[in-house]
């Protein structure tokens, strides 16, 4: 199959872009920046999108037989509506605009990201916004598949690996509110795999999946568990939430905008996915956190 990907430059595109190539799909990758600092693989061809502007999605679109969205704004989840990064412009309009854009051009298959925990009424404005986009493109009668990935995790990941990263020089790892966050961790690799999968399995036609990996753990179990993998011994400092909410309240004025209140809560929210309809209907595998970690975390 011919499949498109926008967002394949990024952290679970890339992931998908590798699994779709290796199960021997030809696939178009598209995004604003061209990755050439960081070249995607190199069997996949590269055109440039902006999904903000549908004009410029043809050649993303024309002629495959399905279409792949992984994109978010840049720097998510710290919104910068300066720069028009926002849930709002990019994730939900770059949505609705690529399944307009994949039925004008008669495209068999939407495969779509959500996210744990998305519903009409949820009480943040990210996780609605991915409830709004889910109606999309069910409404638009483009057969898809959706899934709500939980929290995901691999060797691209810029959560775990920036926390692993401070207790490369420091005694302690920084953990952001008291830890106690529940989620169920998905390897990026799992992911793909789906998304490979959901391009040939009818039953999962019309329906959305929550996927995560098969621990249900805290924050604070998994920061362990990648410290023993990596076979280092390191306390957990925990900043408590509200404090970091303060702290937050300053930053977002600050160059850059290192830091949104709204990045803390999204930080900070539970994440477990119902995974039962997900593998009766797949039946793949899910890693368990440990032996994820081990396939590219260095001891
Ligand atoms: N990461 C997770 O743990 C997780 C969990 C649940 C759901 N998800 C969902 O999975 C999807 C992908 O997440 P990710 O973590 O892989 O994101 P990411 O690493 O930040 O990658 C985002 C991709 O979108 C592209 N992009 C940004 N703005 C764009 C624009 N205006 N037009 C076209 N492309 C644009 C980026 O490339 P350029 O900047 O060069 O354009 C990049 O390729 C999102 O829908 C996210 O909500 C992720």
């Amino acid at each position: 199959m011919k499949v498109a990907i926008a967002g394949g430059t990024g952290f679970l595109g890339r992931a998908i872009t590798s699994a779709l190539l290796d199960a021997g799909h030809e696939v178009v990758v598209g995004s604003r920046s061209r990755p050439d600092r960081d070249p995607i693989d190199s069997r996949a061809t590269w055109v440039s999108i902006d999904v903000t502007a549908p004009q410029t999605l043809g050649a993303l679109v024309s002629g495959v037989d399905a279409l792949v969205d992984a994109v978010q704004f840049p720097n998510s989840p710290i919104e910068n509506p300066r720069k028009g990064w926002t849930f709002e412009r990019i994730d939900l309009g770059g949505t609705r605009n690529l399944v307009d854009a994949a039925k004008s051009a008669g495209i068999p298959l939407f495969i779509g990201l959500s996210g744990v925990g998305a519903a009409e009424q949820a009480p943040y404005h990210w996780l609605r916004f991915k409830w709004q986009e889910e109606q999309y493109i069910a409404d638009s009668g483009v057969s898809h598949v959706i899934f709500r990935p939980s929290w995901v995790y691999g060797p691209r990941d810029v959560s775990l690996n920036r926390f692993l990263g401070f207790a490369r020089f420091l005694p302690f790892v920084p953990v952001i509110g008291n830890g106690k966050t529940r989620i169920n961790p998905l390897f990026v690799g799992d992911l793909a795999a789906h998304v490979v999968a959901a391009l040939d399995r009818s039953a999962a036609r019309g329906r959305v999946f929550e996927i995560g990996g098969p621990d249900v753990l805290t924050m604070d179990d998994v920061i362990r568990t990648a410290l023993r993998v990596t076979k280092k011994r390191r306390l957990l400092l925990h900043s408590p939430k509200p404090v970091m909410k303060l702290v937050a309240s300053l930053a977002q004025f600050a160059p850059g905008r290192p830091l949104t209140p709204d990045a803390i809560d999204f930080i900070t929210m539970d994440g477990v996915a119902d995974t039962a309809p997900l593998r009766e209907t797949f039946g793949l595998r899910l890693t368990p956190l440990e032996e994820g970690l081990a396939t590219y975390l260095k001891r």
